[in-house]
């Protein structure tokens, strides 16, 4: 029997956003100033929601790991310290790009954030793939799935409301149908039931027809997981 991952979901979500990102900035014309703007937001959203995502791990995951693995716990958390400095370093560069003073001082200017932001996700695509590996071995070594799926259901009502929709947008667009049922009839299960029909309301706008209809489909015919 599969033991509960509570990564998989989110983690798939933020690669998404990620790979959307860069690909974003790679076709940014910066001398363009409305081209810019629009990727100056899709680099602050993925920022803002790396840093929210950090400081859930930090608040509920890694107190869990911390009380028998510690030194493990620390080293995570340094790798946090790490990636808040390098947001910090993208963030200022986004803030003061609209100071500078001519068209190839932002072509140049928009090849270094590239550069740097392709830093930022081999950085953080290393970093998750590395908590799903030992992470994952340490929460299945010291708790149950019961335990392991209340840590989750503390960071998920932890959440405003707004951000969790955004981050709804990445998971849809980043999860397959088999993993989307399962988080949905999830929400069926331990959510009142206008959060899943405001998640319905999501998926109808972010999904491909075919997979909102599958999804209706399966979650009528079996709305929680036997
Ligand atoms: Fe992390």
């Amino acid at each position: 029997m599969p033991r509960v991952n509570i990564f998989t979901l989110i983690h798939k979500g933020l690669r998404t956003l990620l790979y959307e990102t860069a690909s974003c900035l790679q076709q940014t014309d910066f001398t363009h100033d409305a081209e810019t703007e629009a990727a100056l937001d899709h680099l602050r959203e993925a920022l803002f929601l790396f840093e929210e995502h950090a400081r859930h791990e930090d608040m509920h995951i890694l107190p869990a790991v911390a009380a028998y693995e510690p030194s493990v716990a620390d080293c995570f958390g340094q790798e946090h310290d790490t990636d808040a400095q390098l947001a910090a370093e993208l963030s200022a560069t986004a803030d003061t790009f609209f100071l500078l003073p001519d068209a190839a001082a932002r072509t140049e200017a928009g090849t270094a954030l590239n550069v740097a932001f392709a830093e930022f996700v081999v950085f953080n695509l290393k970093h998750m793939a590395c908590e799903e590996r030992l992470l994952n071995e340490l929460l299945w070594r010291y708790y149950s799935d019961t335990e392991i799926l209340a840590i989750q259901q503390r960071i998920v009502l932890s959440q405003e409301p707004w951000t969790a929709d955004l981050y709804w947008r990445w998971m849809l667009q980043g999860n397959n149908h088999p993993d989307t049922l399962r988080w949905f009839r999830a929400v069926a299960a331990l959510a009142p039931a206008a959060v899943l029909e405001q998640l319905l309301r999501k998926a109808a706008t972010v999904l491909p027809p075919t997979r909102a209809v599958a999804l209706h489909q399966a979650l009528a015919a079996a709305p929680v997981a036997a």
